[in-house]
């Protein structure tokens, strides 16, 4: 197999080299704003207690909301909503949720608001932020999940099936995660 060199710059990967779970990271500011915001560089990094962490940008009304509050909503996004995510940078604050659609319900641990339209949701407690190149990566423990019923009525692979998730490969482009494979 001859290998020839390929950009270092994630933004000349085509084909992507590290697809990321698309999710939007609801949040709330002091005064209970709310906001709704796209991410795909989302990774666990802990077992116990469960940490998840996703890099995002340091001045985005995201991660001020989470400084100012401690705590932040992870919505799975499916294919379905792919248009109004990839869409909905358009506008933001309150005018990004309206226009998008988004349906906002209240979260059971957390004081920020979940996604209702997803199928899936974590409630995360921030534990540490890190900057990092141009990167401020937020690291948050899952402190409540909840799941769409109907996915958990089905058996066994039907499940990815109905939970439908999606990954960023590219700008304007992702991936559905619906074909399972057991090795
Ligand atoms: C599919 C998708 C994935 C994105 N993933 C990220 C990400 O992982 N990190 C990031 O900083 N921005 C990401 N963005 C861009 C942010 O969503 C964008 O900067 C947004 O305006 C931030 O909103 P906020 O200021 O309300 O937090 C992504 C955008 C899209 C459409």
């Amino acid at each position: 197999m001859k290998k020839i060199d390929y950009p270092i710059d994630k933004n000349g990967w085509h084909p992507s080299l590290i697809p990321g779970p698309i999710v939007l990271i609801s949040t709330q500011d002091s005064a209970k704003e709310p906001n709704v915001a796209p991410k795909s560089w989302l990774q666990m990094v802990s077992f116990d207690p469960p940490i998840l962490m996703f890099s995002g940008t340091r001045r985005n009304t995201t991660e001020q909301n989470i400084l100012e509050t401690g705590c932040f909503g992870v919505n799975f996004v499916d294919s379905s909503m792919a248009p109004a995510v990839y869409g909905c940078l358009e506008w933001f604050g309150r005018e990004r949720i309206e226009r998008s659609g988004f349906v906002l319900g209240d979260a059971r641990e957390i004081d920020a608001p979940l996604v209702e339209d997803c199928r899936a949701h974590l409630e995360c407690q921030l534990r540490q932020t890190v900057e990092i190149g141009s990167g401020f990566v937020v690291f948050g423990e899952i402190v409540a999940a909840s799941i769409w019923e109907e996915v958990l009525r089905v058996a066994g692979d039907r499940r990815y099936e109905l939970l439908d998730q999606i990954v960023f490969l590219e700008n304007g482009a992702y991936a559905p995660v619906n074909q399972i494979v057991r090795v």
